[in-house]
């Protein structure tokens, strides 16, 4: 498709969502040991650098893989696990880690399986939340910036695994 990009959510603004963020984030596990950041490859590894250099205390961080695809016999989705976390998850306080929320099928998948492994609490936290594009209710702990159903691209996340090195969060717009 051609296209071109216009900037949509500046760096000195991505920073500033990281600082109140990791403000509410640092507040809620104050009280925790040994918090668990687990972020969502690929399109989470830029916000994961940011964001766990923000948060205070014991931190570890992993990442799992996940793909999610359509499922022919339902209108459902499923989501297929192609790296799991390294850290057993039992009794941890663990928070995933995403750069966007859209229809919610990867986050709610995610938070279903990890679930199983009994954490001591799991929470969610998203850089960009479309609320406009849900599928499935998913109770996000988190929020950073709440944006229209507009095709965004840059900081981790991509087009077509273009721009995911943008320091900033910029709109495609479609060229004919
Ligand atoms: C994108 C994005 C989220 C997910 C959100 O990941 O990074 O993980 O889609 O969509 P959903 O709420 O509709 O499930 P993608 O699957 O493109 O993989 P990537 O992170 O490697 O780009
Ligand atoms: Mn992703
Ligand atoms: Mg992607």
């Amino acid at each position: 498709m051609k296209h071109t990009i216009e900037m949509m959510i500046s760096e000195a603004e991505i920073n500033k969502t990281l600082d109140q963020l990791a403000e509410r984030i640092n507040a809620h596990y104050a009280n925790s040991e040994r918090l668990l950041m687990v972020g969502l490859l690929k399109g989470s590894v830029v916000f994961m650098a940011d964001l766990c250099r923000r948060i205070k205390g014991h931190v570890e961080i992993d990442f799992m893989a996940v793909s999610s695809y359509g499922n022919t016999m339902s209108s459902s989705r499923d989501v297929k696990v192609l790296k799991d976390v390294q850290s057993d998850i039992a009794g941890r306080d663990v928070l995933i880690v995403e750069d966007l929320i859209d229809s919610g099928n990867t986050l709610n998948k995610v938070r279903e399986m990890l679930l199983l492994r009994e954490p001591k609490s799991l929470a969610l936290c998203t850089l960009i939340d479309k609320p406009e594009r849900r599928e499935v209710d998913v109770l996000v702990d988190f929020i950073g910036i709440t944006i229209p159903d507009e095709f965004i691209v840059g900081y981790g996340i991509d087009y077509a695994e273009q721009y995911r090195n943008l320091p900033y969060i910029a709109k495609v717009v479609p060229l004919d």
